[in-house]
């Protein structure tokens, strides 16, 4: 598929409203409302967030359009078939099938445990956008930048695909051993203890936020930095509130840990 001037005018408006939206929903996520799911679900709130879906199936509903909506608008595009937008879509694709296939699924949620809808279906739609803006400039011509198979020994690929690694390690740990924290048929919470957590209460998110950091060196887009401000407004926000939980629920939370950058934040 080949893209008219204007269509990719559009697409270069929708990564700048990215970057804008991220602005505004760091502010009203740190400032004023904490998404409603996990610890974080309250009474108070609930008539606004909607009625609640089982957990599980809310993981998969709002990440699969970032794993097969992904897929599909990178098939669309002409580039498509070419080695280095293939290994970038692989990447993106080890990250995304795991998050909605397989992660969901390791989750130790207490059983009937649900999600309010309003969750899931606005990272549904936002997720849709981000697969859209980030798979096009892979393998839309007009939309991509090039990619030859020399961009893959570019020091901004090599650098981009390091820290996505140590990222990709880092955030799969961290979640490992918080579903490791309950035995089975438990449903509490507990003190993350060891490795990162000694440093961190989020190592998850750092993770995270390393993942797509270096997606945005190793693509060196301007939709890749959209994403990871996208990513920092939701998970920064999130972050705060997890170490301030963590704090007021546990009289013995140790007092060195950090929010989310060991040492820094
Ligand atoms: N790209 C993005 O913008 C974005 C946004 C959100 C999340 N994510 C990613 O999605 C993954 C999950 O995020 P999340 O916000 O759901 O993480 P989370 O709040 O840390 O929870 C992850 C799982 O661990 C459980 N858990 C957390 N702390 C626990 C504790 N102290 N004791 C026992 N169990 C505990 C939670 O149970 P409960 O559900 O019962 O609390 C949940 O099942 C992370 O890898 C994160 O990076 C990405």
């Amino acid at each position: 598929m080949n893209v008219s001037p204007v269509a990719a005018q559009w697409h270069h408006y929708l990564v700048l409203a990215y970057l804008l939206a991220s602005v505004l929903v760091f502010v009203v996520l740190q400032f004023f409302i904490k998404a409603a799911y996990g610890r974080h679900k309250g009474a108070k709130t609930a008539w606004f967030w909607g009625p609640g879906v089982p957990t599980r199936w809310a993981w998969m509903l709002m990440e699969a359009p970032s794993a097969l909506g992904f897929a599909l608008i990178y098939f669309l595009g002409a580039e498509a078939w070419n080695l280095a937008p293939l290994l970038l879509l692989a990447m993106w694709q080890a990250h995304y099938f795991q998050r909605s296939f397989i992660f969901p699924f390791r989750l130790r949620t207490k059983p009937g445990d649900t999600t309010p809808l309003l969750v899931p279906v606005l990272a549904f739609t936002t997720n849709l956008g981000v697969s859209f803006a980030n798979a096009a400039i892979l393998s839309w011509p007009g939309i991509s930048r090039p990619y030859p198979p020399s961009w893959l020994s570019d020091p901004r690929f090599l650098f981009g695909a390091a820290l996505f690694v140590a990222g990709y390690y880092i955030n799969r740990r961290a979640d490992a051993m918080l579903a490791a924290l309950r035995k089975p048929g438990e449903s509490g919470y507990k003190i993350p203890r060891g490795w990162l957590y000694e440093k961190v209460s989020c190592p998850n998110y750092l993770g995270e936020l390393m993942i797509w950091t270096g997606w945005a060196i190793a693509t060196w887009s301007l939709a890749g930095l959209s994403f990871v401000a996208w990513t920092a407004a939701n998970l920064i926000p999130r972050a705060c509130a997890n170490h301030r939980w963590y704090r007021e629920t546990f009289p013995d939370y140790p007092a060195n840990r950090k929010v989310l950058i060991p040492g820094l934040l």
